[in-house]
């Protein structure tokens, strides 16, 4: 256990924030696991100033995944304070997005470009820390704008300096993207760097990996990403892994029907068909990766369009 601010974080497994991914329905799965904390997927303070209506399926939250936090992207420390001081009341954390290498977020100086303006990183801290005065700010940033500028270090102090309760270190580079191997030595001088706590991200493929991230880089926790795509179990595998030393077992075909079947019908509730099936598609489709007949399963899901056609795909499985 250890605490962002005043918010106590349960374990040591958290999950990263994926956009089209970790949405309300899911994050609720991902908390019956066990996830000590989520975020919600990122979303504009601009939108959020100018009514974006689109937002309000993002911004959504349950008390069923307390605690959570809500992840803002923007570079205008006052909009940025001003959003998140008026809808702090349903989240216990503001993250911020030092992260996201998307070209329409960087071009704007959002996002991973902040990486490259550490004096105006900390004003936007520095600002959401004291308009927003109950609740914790926190970062979650990358190692560096490219390879030849990682600055993760002073970005990090600066950050803490500027009154951040805690970052998020994905250990790559914007340039890297996704790919390619962490460096995992950075996250660790940031931690050695910093007292705030540290959540070590990037590449935990299986509860190996999530054990040599904490043990390699000395981090508070992890955030596991792209692993839960499918693969909700992973993080009660890491929890029971990394807090208890015990290996459980991967879910039978059964039981990941039966997760198929739950996450369609929340989804749907939640979203209405026509906007959740396209995304339910990629979920379900994920749920299958390893099952015998799945490419055919996959191809065939491609155009079920409705919550029956892919109910009775699922049946089938
Ligand atoms: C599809 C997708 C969407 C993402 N959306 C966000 C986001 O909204 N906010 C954020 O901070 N990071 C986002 N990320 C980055 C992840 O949080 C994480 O840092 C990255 O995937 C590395 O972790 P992993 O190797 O465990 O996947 C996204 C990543 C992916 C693949």
């Amino acid at each position: 256990m250890f605490k962002i601010g005043n918010v106590e974080i349960k374990n040591r497994i958290c999950v990263a924030p994926m956009a089209g991914i970790t949405d309300l329905p899911y994050r609720i799965i991902l908390k019956e696991m066990g996830a000590a904390l989520m975020t919600t997927e990122l979303v504009s303070a601009k939108g959020i100033y100018y009514n974006n209506p689109g937002n309000a399926t993002i911004m959504a939250t349950d008390k069923k995944e307390a605690p959570i936090a809500l992840q803002l992207f923007g570079a205008d420390p006052i909009i940025m304070s001003m959003v998140a001081n008026k809808v702090k009341e349903q989240y216990d954390i503001i993250d911020i997005n030092m992260g996201c290498p998307v070209l329409k977020v960087v071009r704007n100086g959002e996002g991973s470009a902040l990486m490259k303006d550490e004096a105006l990183a900390a004003r936007i801290v520095e600002t959401m820390v004291r308009v927003v005065n109950d609740k914790p700010i926190t970062c979650k940033m990358r190692i560096g704008f490219d390879n030849k500028h990682i600055n993760a270090v002073s970005f990090a102090k600066a950050l803490e300096s500027a009154g951040a309760s805690a970052i998020t270190v994905h250990g790559r580079t914007k340039t890297e993207l996704y790919s390619g191997d962490v460096h995992k030595d950075v996250i660790k001088d940031v931690k050695s760097a910093v007292k705030i706590p540290v959540i070590a991200n990037g590449n935990i493929w299986t509860i190996d990996d999530a054990k040599t991230m904490l043990d390699e880089t000395g981090a508070d926790a992890i955030a596991i990403g792209r692993a839960i795509k499918g693969n909700p179990w992973f993080v009660k595998e890491c929890i029971e892994y990394i807090e208890n030393g015990k290996r459980i077992e991967r879910p039978t075909k059964d039981e990941i029907k039966k997760m198929m079947y739950r996450h369609v019908n929340d989804a749907i509730s939640f979203k209405g068909e026509f906007t959740a099936i396209s995304e339910l598609r990629h979920h379900i489709a994920w749920y299958t990766h390893g099952m015998q007949n799945s490419t055919k399963f996959r191809l065939a899901l491609n155009s079920a369009a409705t919550k029956e056609a892919i109910t009775k795909l699922i049946d089938e499985l």
